[in-house]
């Protein structure tokens, strides 16, 4: 039986008339870009992740840049960032100017080190952006704690985990801004590109709502050098859609990753440890298995038609982009070791039980050799 790694049509097609309505809609009324569509789903999105402000941009790559260009850095300034992440959480630093400094990741949950990040603060630094990786929040109550001693902002790269919680308070409302990816493979999906800044700073979300237009202010008053980061009327009317099944959603991925970790069991090969009081939404499902075993096992999947993937081949801070940084081996073992060992297997609401069965025997005959 064949396993996609993610199979979006599944979550579609019961919304699929839906979708038609809203592009009937928007079609008739001829507004494409920002207004009302924007603006209701802004309001939703903003209540549902605990913040007072929702701003809706180009992707999540541009909230992140969006978000450090509203808090003025750029060059001479210095940014702590996990080395085990996607490319744009550091690409982002390096787009206004100023310097990401890499941090080894924790063992247990694959999330920033808190210690190691303490470590980095230098006179120079000015933010940092804690990813939580793989839909678990990182540890905010230290890194709350160490920003809060050096006057750091937080910039939360929550691309990969809309909807997940600590305690009850939701990923993006514990720092400055918590930034969100609409990319289709997200928890929360658009049809193309799409992105998100929310925050509970007013200020900070009237510099955002002016960058991403331009750093207009008024018509045609430009009171600062912002871009085209603008989100569209039909992103917005089909996320406000989705945003309605997310908690669904997220509990199905739940349920999912309740079964893998018990059709796995036993098996030689780890996941990450949810940390205490962690709601984890699991964007994706990540077995870690011993390197000399993982392109064995790759192909195996492969021959048997079960998707996965590698979420990270390399970290960051020996990406070729990032050489002048001066980033060499060894200097975040854990990173290094996890991108040696990770794989990603089928994770997505409407991933059935059976399928997940077919992946876990798949693996097991590999295991048993
Ligand atoms: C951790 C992380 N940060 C940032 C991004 C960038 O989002 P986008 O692809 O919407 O620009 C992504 C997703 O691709 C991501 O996974």
């Amino acid at each position: 039986m064949a396993v996609p790694i993610l199979d979006l049509s599944r979550q579609h097609q019961p919304l699929a008339g839906r979708f038609k309505e809203a592009f009937d809609r928007i079609l008739s009324s001829s507004h494409f870009i920002l207004g009302p569509e924007v603006e209701a789903f802004e309001r939703r999105l903003a209540s549902y992740c605990q913040t007072t402000e929702a701003v809706g941009v180009s992707s999540g790559a541009d909230a992140l840049l969006v978000a450090l260009m509203a808090m003025g850095i750029g060059p001479g300034d210095e940014v702590i960032v996990p080395t085990f992440t996607f490319f744009a959480t550091a690409g982002a630093v390096a787009r206004v100017g100023a310097r990401a400094v890499f941090v080894d990741v924790d063992p247990q949950t694959f999330n920033i080190d808190p210690q190691r990040a303490a470590a980095a603060v230098t006179p120079r630094t000015k933010a940092m952006i804690p990813v939580h990786l793989f839909g678990q929040t990182a540890a905010m109550d230290p890194l709350l704690e160490l920003a809060r001693k050096h006057g750091l902002k937080v910039i939360e790269d929550e691309a990969q985990a809309v909807g997940a919680r600590e305690k009850g308070r939701s990923a993006g409302s514990f720092g400055d801004v918590g930034c969100i990816s609409f990319y289709p493979t997200k928890n929360l999906s658009a049809m193309g590109d799409g992105g998100a800044c929310v925050t509970s700073d007013g200020q900070l979300a009237q510099r955002i709502r002016a960058l991403r237009n331009h750093g207009q202010v008024g018509e045609y008053e430009h009171l600062y050098v912002g871009g085209n980061f603008r989100l569209d009327a039909l992103q917005a009317a089909m996320l406000s859609i989705k945003l309605e099944g997310l908690e669904g959603g997220n509990a199905a991925r739940r349920e999912c990753a309740g079964r893998y970790d018990r059709l796995l069991a036993g098996l030689p090969l780890r996941t990450p440890v949810v940390a205490e009081g962690r709601h984890h939404v699991y964007h994706q499902y990540t077995i870690v298995v011993p390197a000399d075993r993982r392109e064995g096992l790759i192909a195996h999947l492969k021959a048997h038609q079960i998707g996965c993937k590698v979420f990270y081949p390399l970290p960051l801070h020996l990406q070729p982009c990032f050489a002048g940084l001066g980033g060499k081996k060894g200097d975040c073992p854990v990173s290094e070791e996890l991108c040696r060992q990770v794989l990603s297997l089928p994770m997505f609401p409407g991933l059935r039980e059976s399928e997940q069965e077919e992946v876990a025997g798949v693996i097991r005959k590999f295991f048993r050799g």
